[in-house]
C-alpha cells in the first residue's frame, strides 16, 4: 500500500512537478514552432531548411504505397516543402505523382527533380516526362543531375523558366571527384540553386563549393545529410552529448541535419526517407537553436574522434 504524501513530500512532489512542466513546455511549444526558413537569393521564395530526398521512393504493393503516403503526408502537415526526386530514382517520381494525383498536396511544395542527358532532344523528351510522371504544369527546380549536359541543356532550362513551366535551375553533385568541374560551372553559369553532398562526416564541398555559393547568389541543397545511413551506424547506441540539448536536438538524426543547416550558405538539408516517424523526426531540427561555429567545431571533434576510433 502507498502512503499518503507527508507536508513536505508534497511540496518537493510540487516542486518536481513544476520543474518537469518548465522543461516540457518550451518543448511542446518547439514542437508547435513553424519551421526555420531561408530565401532561395535568385527569387526571395522561402524554403524550409529541411526538406525530403526520394531516391527510395518507388511503386510498391498497397503496404509499402500505404508508407509512402503517409510518409508525404506528415511531410506537409508538419510543414514541409522540398522534396527532390530524379527521373533515374527507380520510379519514384511515378510514385510521387501518384500520391499527389488529387490529393491538394501539390501546391503545398517545392517540387525538384533532374534531368541526366546530353542532347537538347533526348533532354526536353526526359523532363516531358518528368512532368508527366509528376503529374504536374510547373516544376520549382530542375537539376542537371550529376553535372550531366551542363554544356548543352542550361539553354534549355532558361527557356523554360522563362516560359514559366521551371521556377529555378540548378546543377547536382554527390562525388567530390566532380567538385572542381561544379566549381568552374559555378564560376561560369548564373545559377538559382547548387546541389551537394555535405555531412559531418563528410565535409569536403564546405571548403570552396559553399563558399562559392554564398558568394555567387545560389541557393544550395545538401545531399546525403546521414552519410546515406552511415552516421547513425557510426554513432552507435551513443547517448546524446550534453550540449544536443542547448541545440534542442532530441535525436543524433537532428545533431547531424542541424550540423548541416547551420551553415551560413545552405538552403535547405533534404535526407531520404521513407518513414513517416523518421520524417517528424528529421523535420525537428528545422526548430528551435542552431549550433553557432564553436560548437559545429565541437560537433566536429565529437564525430571525428567517434569515426578514429
Ligand atoms: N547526385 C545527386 O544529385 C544526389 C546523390 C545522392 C542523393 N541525392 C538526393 O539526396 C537525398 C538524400 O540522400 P540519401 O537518401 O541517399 O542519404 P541520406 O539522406 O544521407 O540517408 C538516408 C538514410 O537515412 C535514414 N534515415 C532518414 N531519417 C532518419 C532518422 N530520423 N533516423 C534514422 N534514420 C533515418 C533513411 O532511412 P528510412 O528510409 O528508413 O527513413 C535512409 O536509410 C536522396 O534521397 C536524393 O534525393 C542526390
Amino acid at each position: 500500500m502507498t502512503s499518503k504524501p507527508s507536508a513536505s513530500r508534497r511540496e518537493l512532489l510540487k516542486a518536481g512537478l513544476a520543474v518537469a512542466a518548465a522543461t516540457l513546455a518550451p518543448r511542446a511549444a518547439l514542437a508547435q514552432a513553424p519551421l526555420l526558413t531561408r530565401p532561395v537569393p535568385a527569387t526571395g521564395v522561402r524554403l524550409p531548411i529541411v526538406g525530403i530526398g526520394t531516391n527510395r521512393f518507388r511503386s510498391g504493393d498497397a503496404a509499402w504505397t500505404a508508407r509512402l503516403r503517409d510518409t508525404l503526408a506528415a511531410f506537409v502537415r508538419l510543414g514541409g516543402k522540398v522534396v527532390d526526386t530524379a527521373p533515374s530514382y527507380g520510379d519514384s517520381e511515378q510514385a510521387i505523382g501518384a500520391i499527389l494525383a488529387g490529393s491538394g498536396l501539390r501546391d503545398r511544395l517545392f517540387l525538384a527533380t533532374k534531368l541526366d542527358r546530353d542532347g537538347v532532344i533526348e533532354g526536353r523528351q526526359r523532363l516531358e516526362a518528368s512532368f508527366a510522371a509528376l503529374g504536374t504544369r510547373r516544376l520549382d527546380l530542375v537539376q542537371l543531375h550529376n553535372l550531366r549536359g551542363a554544356g548543352t541543356l542550361l539553354p534549355l532550362l532558361r527557356e523554360q523558366q522563362a516560359a514559366g513551366r521551371i521556377g529555378h535551375i540548378g546543377i547536382t553533385s554527390s562525388s567530390d571527384s566532380q567538385y572542381v568541374e561544379m566549381e568552374a560551372i559555378m564560376r561560369r553559369e548564373k545559377l538559382d540553386f547548387i546541389q551537394v553532398d555535405y555531412a559531418v562526416g563528410n565535409r569536403g564541398a564546405g571548403e570552396r563549393l559553399l563558399p562559392l555559393a554564398a558568394e555567387r547568389g545560389m541557393a544550395v541543397l545538401v545531399n546525403l545529410p546521414f552519410g546515406r545511413g552511415a552516421q547513425f551506424r557510426a554513432v552507435g547506441g551513443r547517448p546524446l552529448p550534453g550540449w544536443a540539448a542547448e541545440i534542442d536536438c532530441s535525436s543524433w538524426a537532428q545533431v547531424f541535419l542541424k550540423y548541416v543547416v547551420s551553415h551560413p550558405a545552405v538552403t535547405c538539408a533534404i535526407p531520404g526517407s521513407t518513414q513517416a516517424v523518421h520524417v517528424e523526426d528529421n523535420l525537428g531540427a528545422a526548430r528551435g537553436r542552431l549550433p553557432d561555429a564553436a560548437l559545429r567545431h565541437s560537433i566536429e571533434r565529437f564525430f571525428d574522434a567517434i569515426t578514429d576510433s
